[in-house]
Parts: structure tokens; sequence; C-alpha cells
């Protein structure tokens, strides 16, 4: 399979790589296809003048970079994926589709299925979704979903209005079922809703992150000096080196599969519980407890570098590995950030994050719902991605060893499952299996294509051989 260059961002979507879209807000919008044939003809032109590439956002980032510090650029980028059910029913108007949809059921099952599906619901150990997805606008299936991201939440429902209605050119083509609204917290820029600084460790890819014509810095993230950071194209995009073991239909080269997930964070019963157990696990105090539950202190800072109080000079520090799987170090076994990320060099599970927060921040005597993240993450092999981080790692708490405990801020179990002790040194504190702190509300699997697939309006004929 080919490795990735630089110059073939302008064939995938903008969202994947690089760091993704530049957002404080970001909309995705769940639609239902009403004409198939017309959504096929208006997909091409849309492709062209709305889908944001990869290219159009390293152009964006180097513009941005160059920027006096202060000034933005207040423009809002756009993406385009779809459920397995929305690729289906526009087979029924693209008789190549058709075929080029065969066979998925064994190299994406869990996305053939869709996260819903009772027996994949189960694996994942989540609820009924019963109040997602209840299309509310006259109902339909999720068929897929515009992703469009921005700094100011007006630009971003303007342009996602102007998809629509270029969308719908001719007649009805699609609608709007509902949509998740994500805003970056304005008391906490760049932190999630327990507080911690969110979106530092993303895996670079060769081709792409170490090329001569990246001129610009990214961010301020310091990465590690070797490659360990890096994983191969194909960990991320479809049909591209490293992809070797999973082999997807031709068609699907350089597209990626998005993981949406909204889940909800109880945030007064995350603060009661660092504030009431910290002595339990012999902590120095509720922050340094907190930081052993997630890995890094609020600021970022890796409890692994810096254990004993946050230091913020150290906040975006990814440059550490925890000296091997098992190796009990500063950071606990089952620290967030430990279980999602063994920083082994085994990286085949690695993942691009693309999440946001939703929902005002918590106050004190507030109701503890209706505020979390909206998770999205892309990846070329689900199995290998997200549903591994989740059911093999984050979910088991003898992982990776027998008394490590579950991942207290994503892991899940079943109502009958025994309690597990959270593992800090020599002391431990007991966990729900039934996560207390982040309750899954919704969510669904997607497959972002390449441009060429969009701007053949998914006549993937002539694309087999050409890719
Ligand atoms: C409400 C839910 C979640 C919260 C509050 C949360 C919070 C965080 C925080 C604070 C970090 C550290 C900052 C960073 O490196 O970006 C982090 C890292 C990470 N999270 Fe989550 N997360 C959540 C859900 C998830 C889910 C569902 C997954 C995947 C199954 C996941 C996978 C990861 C990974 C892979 C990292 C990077 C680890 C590393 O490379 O060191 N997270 N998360």
């Amino acid at each position: 399979m080919n490795p990735l260059k630089i110059e073939d961002l302008s064939g995938i979507q903008g969202d994947i790589l690089l760091n993704g879209f530049p957002k404080k807000a970001e909309v995705f919008s769940f639609f239902t296809i009403r004409a198939t044939q017309q959504f096929c003809q208006t997909i091409q032109t849309v492709a062209s003048s709305k889908i944001a590439t990869g290219k159009d956002i390293k152009d964006l980032r180097e513009q941005i970079s160059k920027l006096p510090k202060g000034q933005i650029i207040d423009v809002a980028k756009t993406n385009i994926a779809f459920t397995s059910g929305g690729l289906t029913k526009l087979s029924n108007s693209q008789r190549s589709l058709q075929r080029g949809l065969n066979g998925l059921q064994n190299s994406a099952p869990s996305f053939v299925v869709g996260m819903q599906n009772e027996t994949e619901r189960e694996a994942l150990g989540d609820p009924v979704f019963s109040n997602w997805n209840l299309n509310q606008n006259g109902g339909g299936s999720i068929d897929g979903v515009l992703i469009v991201a921005g700094i100011k939440m007006e630009t971003v429902q303007a342009e996602l209005k102007n998809v629509y209605s270029q969308l719908n050119k001719g007649g009805e083509a699609v609608i709007e079922l509902f949509k998740e609204i994500g805003v970056e917290r304005a008391s906490q820029p760049g932190h999630e809703h327990f507080g911690f600084n969110d979106g530092i460790s993303h895996p670079q890819v060769f081709g792409i992150n170490n090329s001569p014509s990246l001129t610009f810095q990214l961010d301020d993230v310091v990465q590690p000096k070797d490659t360990s950071n890096f994983v191969d194209p194909g960990v991320i995009v479809v049909g591209r080196h490293g992809d070797e073991n999973n082999p997807k239909p031709q068609w699907m080269t350089d597209g990626s599969f998005l993981v949406f997930r909204k889940l909800e964070q109880h945030v007064g019963k995350w603060n009661d519980f660092v504030v009431n157990k910290w002595k339990d696990a012999g902590s120095s105090g509720p922050a340094q407890f907190g930081a052993q539950l997630m890995g890094r202190w609020q600021s970022g800072c890796p409890i692994h570098i810096q254990d004993q109080r946050d230091d913020s000079t150290l906040a975006l520090r990814n440059d550490f590995d925890y000296g091997g799987l098992t190796k009990q170090g500063k950071c606990p076994l089952a620290a967030h950030i430990r279980k999602a990320h063994i920083r082994t060099g085994f990286n085949s599970t690695r993942i691009m994050r693309r999440g946001i927060p939703y929902g005002d921040d918590f106050r004190n005597g507030q109701p503890d719902v209706g505020r979390g993240l909206l998770f999205a993450c892309y990846q070329s092999t689900i199995e290998n991605g997200y549903r591994f981080i989740q059911t093999a790692w984050a979910n088991q708490p003898g992982f990776p060893t027998g008394d490590a405990g579950l991942d207290v801020t994503i892991g899940q179990g079943k109502a009958t499952d025994p309690p597990s002790p959270f593992q800090i040194g020599t002391k431990s504190v007991n966990i729900n299996p039934i996560n207390d702190f982040v309750t899954a509300k919704g969510g669904e699997y997607f497959f972002a294509p390449s441009m060429k697939v969009l701007r053949a309006g998914f006549n993937i004929e002539n694309l087999e051989a050409k890719l």
C-alpha cells in the first residue's frame, strides 16, 4: 500500500489529519437522505465548493500561525461522513457502490451493524440511547453527519445553513434530523468539563507531520525527539501503508472512520469523589488524586513527569513513556491517558481525537446533567482504534495487570460486575462498574469518504482502478 505524501492531503477530508479544524465552536448535524439520486448530484458540487480538504486546513493553519496574537480568522469549515445505512441507501442509486459495499461486514463489522446494535452496545458497555436518536425533525434513519467548525458559532451556523441549501438545490435531497452543538468553555479555554486541558496528545503521521514542506509549527506540544509518537498513515487513513492487515474495498482509500459519542460528564460527582476519596488513595490532596485518575494535572502537566504539584510550564510535554506496560511509576496503570495510550511503541490502536465540550459550566447546587464531551475520533479500523481502547483497555480492570483498575474517566462495566479497585501504588479506591462520572448518551459510527468519492457523487465505477 502507498505511503502518504503531503500533496495527498487535497484528496482527504480536512478534519482527519494535522490537528483537524481550528475551532472554538462546532456543530454535528445529523441528517437523513430523502432523495438519493439528487443527493448524489448535489454532493458533487458541494464537495468542490464546501467540503474542506486536508490541504485547505494545512493552508488555514499556516495562515493562523502567522497572525499576530489575539487575531482570528473567522471562517467555518465543513466535512461530511456517512453511516453504513446511509451508504446502503445511496447504493440504490449508484450500482457501483452496491458492489463496493460487498464484504464490508467482514472488513468493518462494527461500522456495518452500528453503535446501538445490541451486541455492539453490550460489548461497549453502553446504555440504550433512548433520548438521543429520536429523529426529531420528521423522522428517518441517521444517514450521515455534517461536521461544521470554526471560531464563532454564528459563522458555523450560517455555513451549515449554506451547505444544506446547496445540497437541497432543486428539491429536498436531505433533511437535518437533529444536531449536537459543541463550544469551547469560555471560563477555561481548551479544558474539558472536569477541568483538564484536553487535545494535547495526538499521533503524528509519517509523510505528513515529518514532511519538509510543513514549514510552520503546528502547535506547541513537546514531542519525543525520536519517532515513537509517529504512526503509519494507514492507522488513520484507509488504504495507505499501515492498513495492510485490514483490507477494505478499494473505493474507501483515503477515507477514515469517524466514531462520534455524546458523553455526559457528571462534574459534581467527580468533584465530590476526588474531595472525599483522596485520603483513601494516599494522595496529597484532591488535585493530585484527580491527576492520578487522569494521568495529567489540570494544566496538562503529565503526572509521570511531575507527580508532586501541577506545573503549567510542563503542560504540553508529550515526550515521555512509562518505561513498560506494567511498570509502576508515578502514573497509575489505570490512569485515563495511560489506559488509552500505553506508549510502548504498539501504535495500531492510535486515534485522531477531535472532541469539543458541550453545555454550560457546572455550578454547585445545579443539576449535574446537560454537559460533557462531544467525543469524535478518526481511525482506519474502528476495531483497532476506538473500539479496542474502550473494550480491551478502558473497560477492563485487569488491564494491564490483574489489579490495575477501571479507567475512571471512560471505563464502563455491567451492573452485576463487582466494584473494581483503582490502584495507586500500594493503595486503592473502589470504583463502581457502572461509571458514575461519564454516561454515554448517544453516538454512531460513520465513514468520511475521500474527496474523489464525494466529487464523483459516489459513482465509484471509474475510481476503483484509479485510486
Ligand atoms: C468525557 C470523556 C473524556 C474525557 C473527560 C477525557 C479527557 C481526556 C484528557 C484530559 C486527556 C489528556 C489531554 C490530552 O492528551 O489530550 C485525554 C487524553 C486521551 N483520551 Fe480522553 N477523555 C474522554 C473520553 C475519551 C474516550 C471515549 C477515548 C477513547 C476511547 C479517549 C481517549 C484518549 C486518548 C487516546 C488520549 C491521549 C492519551 C495520550 O496519548 O497520552 N478519551 N482525555
